[in-house]
Parts: C-alpha cells; structure tokens; sequence
C-alpha cells in the first residue's frame, strides 16, 4: 500500500520555529518529526510514499534525497497553496492510482503498530477507516460521531461538538475517495477539507468505519504539543551512550551520540544529546532533548529542546524551546526556570 504522507502545512503556530524549517523537520528526540513518521510506516511493512511539501518544503526533499535508511521510493508533490488536506489528495491521483492508500498528517505521532490496521482494512475492504481518539477539546479537530461499528457523522472543528472523539490525522482509504474529494466545495476557510469528502462518502452510503487508538497520540500542532510529543519520544528511547561521560552521575536512560562530550553533570533521564555537544556542570533533565554542536556551561535544564548549535551558559531552564545557533548567558543556576521559546540565530543575555 502507498502512503500519502502531508507535509505542506506552514506550521503556523509554532513559529517562530517554522520560519527557518518546515515543521516536519523540527526535532523530536533524536530525530526529526518525519523520521519517526518514516519510521512507523515501514514498521507497517510500507516501502512507498508520495509526499506533500509546501513552499518551504525544499529541506525535506534533500534530506530524504540524502537519507533513506528504510529504503523508501518517494515522489514529492508540490502544493504551492495550503488548498486543503482533500486537496492533496486531487493533486495525487495519477501517483496514487486505483489502489487504497493510508494518508497521513505529517504532524501526527501514533505509539500504536499501524499493521494490524492495514490487514484489518484489507479484509474487510470499507472505503474509509478513520482512527479516533476520545479529546478534552473536540472543537480543535476533526469530529466523528460514530454508531456501532459505523461512523455516521464528521465535521471540522464544530463549535459545538456532538461527541469527544476526534480524528486522528491518519486515515485509509479506497479509490472512493477520489469522486468524494471532487465532489465537495471550499469550506469557509476556502480549503477543501477532508472532513467533508468523508461525510460525502458516509452520506453516498459508503463504508466508513473505525478504530480506537489505544496508546498516545500526539498532534503535533503547537509548542506545548511539540514538547509533550518530546516526552512521549524519549520515554520510548533506550540509553546508548557513543560519546564520553566523565565525572558524571546518570540516573535514567541517557543516549549520547558520537564525538559529544558530558563532565561534571548530573543526568535525570530520560535525556538525548546530540553529536559533538560540549556539555559541563549542568543537570540535565528529565525529558531533555539537546541536538548536534550543541555547548551547554553551567545550566539546569528540563523539558525542553535545545537546537543544533546553540549555546547555553548559566541559565535555569524548562518548558523551553531554543533554536538553532541561539545564545542563552545567565548568572547561574537559580532555583526558578524561565521557560524561552527563541527562534534561530536569537541571542540573549539573562
Ligand atoms: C487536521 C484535520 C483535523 C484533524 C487534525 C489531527 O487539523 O483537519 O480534522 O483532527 O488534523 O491532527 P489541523 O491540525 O491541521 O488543524
């Protein structure tokens, strides 16, 4: 099965981090948002993948072009408007051809294996199979009401929602979905939504079932979600220590990769440090992710991503995300964190 995998969102509310890369790429853990996207689908057995990219999609393109580790044939698509997620699927209809396809946002995090839902799919051939989740806060995502095995009803983001389970951003569905996505007009919002060519295959009478996620699933969508995703990511993580760590106390898992050094610090896994990091004197964690090039003097730092090559001295901190080649000076380490969120290249002095 092929997958459709959408990565052409602006990614406008976690700017000012998306000014500088596409939200795909932004880190989580050890590896960007895509990788363990990536990493999913093939774990689902799938080895084909038509990608969607926006007008800052062009990192992406490079670095699959220079990374493919799961041995992937993509075909990138260009959307040079966000027209909408149905949209995406009008303008890949000749890479998609008259076999079902598996769409999925690419913001989205699943713990759950996707194979069983792929086999689940093939036996019992419905045109759609939506994965719901039960939310607090329904009316900031799709919406499905469902009736026994059947979803009888979705809506985007309804202010008044008539059920708690939202749509996941990962759907399967048959070649129905092509008349559906040409069927349906603009929203509101002028997007051709995916939401509503599902409720024209539910009212065409075609077959929309469901599956309820069981373990996390993380929308991506805003800072707080990046670094709860974080957490998920590094909870998940095993330690492999490849650099050095000298003088140092580890409590938890810690993975270090090569050529980065660790004196002098107190670790409260789980902890990810990238390659070449100069890290001394600092307690680092818990639900720490620090990317390549990265020096850290003196600091105290908890749930927060740290960037690659940025520069951190003498500040307490959490709940922070610091850009690439951000420079942080403070006085010391304090008993109260500031919680920054500093785009690229930012520079302060606390
Ligand atoms: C999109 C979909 C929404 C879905 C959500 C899941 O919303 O439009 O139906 O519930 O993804 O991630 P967005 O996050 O793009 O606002």
């Amino acid at each position: 099965m092929k997958a459709l995998l959408l990565c052409g969102g602006e990614g406008t509310r976690l700017r000012p981090f998306t000014y500088t890369q596409p939200k795909a790429l932004l880190p989580l853990g050890h590896q960007p948002i895509l990788f363990h996207i990536l990493d999913t689908l093939a774990g689902a057995g799938l080895r084909e993948a038509a990608i969607i990219i926006g007008p800052n999609g062009e990192p992406i393109v490079t670095l699959l072009r220079q990374t493919n580790r799961w041995d992937f044939r993509f075909t990138f698509i260009p959307q040079p408007q966000p027209l909408g997620l149905a949209h995406t699927v009008l303008i890949a209809r000749e890479v998609l051809g008259d076999e079902p396809f598996l769409m999925y946002l690419g913001d989205n995090l699943l713990e759950e294996p996707l194979r069983p839902l792929l086999d689940r799919f093939t036996q019992e051939k419905p045109d759609a199979l939506l994965l719901l989740r039960p939310v607090k806060n329904p009316r900031h995502f799709g919406v499905a009401r469902i009736d026994g095995s059947r979803v009888i009803r979705v809506e985007e983001k309804p202010a008044q929602p008539t059920s708690n389970l939202a749509l996941a951003g990962i759907y399967l569905f048959s070649p129905a979905i092509h008349q559906a996505v040409r069927a349906i007009k603009p929203s509101r919002r002028g997007e051709l939504e995916i939401t509503d060519a599902i409720q024209w295959l539910i009212e065409s009478r075609k077959t929309v079932t469901y599956h309820l996620i069981t373990g996390w699933w993380k929308d991506t969508g805003t800072v707080d979600d990046l670094l709860t995703a974080n957490q998920y990511v590094l909870k998940k993580m095993a330690s492999a220590v490849h650099g050095e760590v000298k003088k140092t106390q580890v409590n938890g898992v810690l993975a270090v990769k090569k050529g980065a050094l660790l004196k002098n610090c107190l670790v409260k896994g789980p902890v990810s440090i990238g390659a070449g990091c100069r890290i001394s004197g600092s307690v680092l964690g818990p639900y720490l992710s620090v990317g390549d090039g990265v020096e850290i003097t003196n600091c105290c730092l908890s749930r927060s991503l740290v960037f690659p090559n940025a520069q951190l001295k003498g500040v307490t901190l959490t709940d922070s995300i610091l850009g690439e080649r951000v420079r942080v000076s403070g006085a010391g380490r304090k008993e109260k964190a500031y919680s920054l969120l500093i785009g690229a290249d930012g520079i302060l002095n606390l």
